[in-house]
């Protein structure tokens, strides 16, 4: 998987519009379409110290995450990306849908201050690769340079 195009995609639609509500939408639609073997794509706020749930794809899923709980939840509380090869082996995994078999979770900031949180999960054990990981991380670094966190347009 080339990352580059997706990668600009998601800078065009940040230029185009930077609030993170439309942004984050569009992204992960776009990640979603993009990637192969997902089943679920989206964002996780900060929000009062906790995580809520934000623009996703994919099935319903739980609305609220604590800090330290599931991989979300581990990834703020390291800050660091997540890769879970296999969920089953994950403890204290949070199971949304139960078609998910691999996971990866990564930390968006603005400045030092962890705002919210990428997860993509796949039906495929193994699915997320280092080069996955590399990929989704410098579009995160592209969601970080451009990304407007205010509350409204
Ligand atoms: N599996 C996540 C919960 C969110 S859903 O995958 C959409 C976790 O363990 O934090």
């Amino acid at each position: 998987m080339n990352y580059n195009v997706m990668n600009s995609q998601t800078e065009e639609m940040l230029k185009a519009e930077p609030w993170y509500v439309a942004a984050f939408s569009n992204i992960s639609a776009l990640i979603m379409t993009t990637l192969p073997e997902l089943n679920w794509a989206g964002f996780y706020l900060l929000k009062d110290g906790g995580l809520v749930v934000g623009p996703f794809q994919g099935k319903p899923a739980c609305i609220h995450i604590a800090p330290g709980k599931g991989v979300c939840g581990t990834a703020i509380a390291r800050n660091e990306t997540i890769l879970v090869p296999d969920v089953h082996q994950f403890p204290g995994h949070i199971a949304c849908d139960s078609a998910s078999e691999s996971e990866i979770v990564i930390p968006i900031h603005e400045g030092e201050k962890i705002r919210a949180v990428l997860d993509i999960d796949s039906p495929v054990k193994g699915r997320f690769t280092d080069e996955d990981k590399a990929g989704l991380e410098a579009l995160i670094r592209i969601i970080e340079e451009r990304v407007k966190w205010g509350e409204s347009i």
